[in-house]
């Protein structure tokens, strides 16, 4: 986690660099901070809290610069805080540095350079030690890349770290272990940063940073170094979002405005993948009959609301496909020694490709001979460079903390991946293949008539925004909608929110039913759809408030109900990419509603890159 831009070039240092960390923010906002070179010194300024506080500290003041780098922190050693916020300076202050990642060595670094060249510390973060790391190699010679090469070999952990220093000005020098990075080609200014966003409006032609490498930048050149300091040739990734794609355009926050962007979202995802006959097209991925034939199993790994993803996929590729599918969340695989060999397809879900605990399940994978299918968001990304091959999502930038149409889009994948995986082995029919993709096609037109709707989840949002507890409940397919609806309510309005299998209530949980008790109860599978009244029911009698979502026409529901939401009607498989919305929504303006920071949820990040 943790934003970084570095500038150097013609303009204004300091504009650029806070531009850049606004589009950062969602890496992490518990304290910004900038370093500019000016006169021949280094002026550091930073402050706890977002962005916007660093502004009001430096507004008024002089701080013209052409070269110099930023930070915005998600908090991992030391608390939020003036101090522990970045960048760090060297002993002698003629070094700064911004660091993304965690320096796992960085207990004995801090004691060799106490005891044996008298550093005092400022703040409790393992990054300060890499700037004095730095300064103390920039003594021996006044070649930055010279020192922060040495110091790269001292470090171990995971890192994107951009250093600056006074007496090699007109510099930046970056290196990347496990923790994305990018440098921006501009004309007589470059660009260093976490993410695209940062760089959209100077910059549309970048370099992906590549593990291990170093990346000199001056405004006239940026060259990057492998790990033995052998220059390195990279292709220009051309990027072909707009600005637009990564502002609000109107909406209050980025995650109504990505709520609202899932039918376009969805229909790419679909449009990408379909040639002219209808059929599904893999372009490149390779999954014949006889590979597939050849999986004893299938693990999906992912985390959080990506996981939900993966819960869905389970039952779509085994209904379709007839291959067995474990899912598993990226924590727990690697420290399990799963059961994975070269007959095992791993596909790994992550909407940004960076999510430290999905790669190192991915690695754990490979290691053990898996063949590797990633489902990406972020085109270029670690999970995207690590797999065999990726099936991306076309969601374009996801901005919001929250992730609402990654996860659809994301939905979307397994379906396709299903029905190509049924097609090959003959487990589903042509003509089923058929009326499903047309059905899928469909619902992006199904869900953007919906959403003009969103006046009716507001209303319920308003009548219901005031509880300490929710519980979502659902049966096969919905239940893993339910965990997705219970996670985001949760992470954005800070309601105590727990999802449980409707059938498992009465196993334990349904001790915890109140009068009064909100319930958001999913009945969208036919198949289920008696059973899943009876659970409902159940609760109803310990006095429990329920909020059902069915499918319109299902209208038994009502009398069991407190208040229903209708979905579009649509096969059972398909309902996830319908229900899913009214759940945002609701979490939305619930959230809204209790006045929390929806696009920045206290303590989280967009992108998890420690374990
Ligand atoms: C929740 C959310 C997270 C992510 C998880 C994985 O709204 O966004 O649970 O889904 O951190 O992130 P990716 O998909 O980037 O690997």
């Amino acid at each position: 986690m943790c934003g970084i831009v570095g500038y150097t070039g013609r303009d204004n240092a300091r504009d650029i660099i806070i531009d850049g960390l606004k589009k950062l923010e969602y890496r992490g906002y518990d304290s910004a901070g900038i370093a500019l070179l000016i006169d021949g010194e280094i002026n550091i300024k930073k402050h706890v809290g977002g962005i916007e506080n660093l502004e009001n500290l430096i507004a008024g003041e002089n701080l013209y610069s052409h070269t110099g780098i930023g930070h915005t922190r998600w908090a991992t050693h030391g608390a939020p805080s003036d101090i522990n916020a970045h960048p760090h300076a060297s002993e002698d202050g003629r070094v700064a540095i911004v660091h993304n990642g965690i320096i796992e060595n960085y207990v004995e670094l801090k004691e060799e350079l106490i005891k044996k060249h008298h550093v005092h510390f400022k703040s409790e973060t393992d990054s300060e030690v890499v700037a004095h790391l730095i300064g103390i190699y920039m003594q021996e010679s006044d070649c930055l890349e010279d020192a922060v090469f040495k110091a790269m070999g001292r470090m171990r952990g995971a890192y994107a770290i951009v250093a600056v220093s006074a007496d090699d000005p007109d510099k930046l020098v970056a290196v990347r272990k496990d923790a994305p990075l990018i440098a921006g080609l501009g004309k007589g200014s470059n660009f260093i940063a976490s993410d695209i966003p940062a760089l959209l409006k100077y910059v549309k032609e970048i370099y992906l940073i590549e593990n291990g490498e170093m990346v000199v930048v001056t405004p006239d050149s940026v060259k990057i170094f492998d790990e033995n300091r052998n220059p390195v040739k990279r292709d220009v990734f051309h990027v072909t979002w707009d600005v637009d794609a990564a502002e609000k355009e109107g909406y209050e926050h980025f995650m109504l405005k990505e709520i609202f962007e899932q039918p376009k979202g969805i229909s790419e995802t679909i449009n990408r993948r379909l040639d002219e006959d209808g059929k599904i097209k893999l372009d490149g991925i390779s999954l014949t009959k006889e590979e597939l034939d050849r999986f004893s199993r299938i693990y999906i790994v992912a985390c959080g609301t990506a996981y939900h993803a993966g819960l869905v996929g389970k039952t779509i590729i085994e209904k379709f496909a007839k291959i067995p599918v474990e899912v598993d969340v990226a924590s727990e695989f690697r420290y399990r020694d799963p059961l994975v060999d070269e007959n095992t397809l791993f596909i790994a879900i992550s909407q940004s490709g960076e999510t430290l605990d999905t790669l190192a399940a991915l690695r754990e994978a490979k290691r053990k001979g898996a063949r590797i299918l990633s489902v990406v968001n972020v085109v270029g990304s670690s999970v995207a460079r690590e797999s065999d091959d990726v099936f991306y999502t076309w969601a374009g930038p996801e901005i919001a903390v929250a992730s609402t149409k990654a996860y659809t889009t994301q939905l979307t994948c397994m379906y396709l991946l299903g029905l190509y995986m049924g097609l090959q082995r003959g487990t589903i029919t042509e003509e089923f293949y058929r009326e499903f993709i047309e059905d899928l096609s469909a619902i992006p037109q199904k869900l953007g008539d919906y959403l003009k709707k969103k006046g009716e989840i507001e209303a319920l949002a308003k009548l219901l925004y005031n509880r300490d507890q929710v519980f979502f409940i659902g049966r096969g397919l919905d239940s893993a909608i339910a965990y997705e609806g219970s996670l985001k309510l949760k992470e954005i309005s800070y309601i105590n929110s727990f999802a449980i299998a409707a059938g498992e209530l009465k196993h334990g949980t349904i001790a915890l039913m109140e009068p009064g008790t909100l319930v958001l109860a999913l009945a969208t599978q036919d198949f289920l759809y008696e059973k899943m009244i009876s659970n409902i029911q159940e609760i109803k009698a310990r006095g429990a408030h329920v909020l059902s979502i069915a499918k319109e026409g299902n209208r038994a529901i009502e009398s069991q109900s407190n208040e229903v939401i209708y979905i579009p009607p649509c096969r059972d498989e398909l309902s996830p990419l319908l229900s899913v919305v009214p759940l945002q929504l609701f979490s939305y303006y619930v959230a809204k509603e209790r006045g929390c920071n929806i696009d920045k949820p206290k303590n989280l990040a967009k992108s998890v890159t420690v374990e």
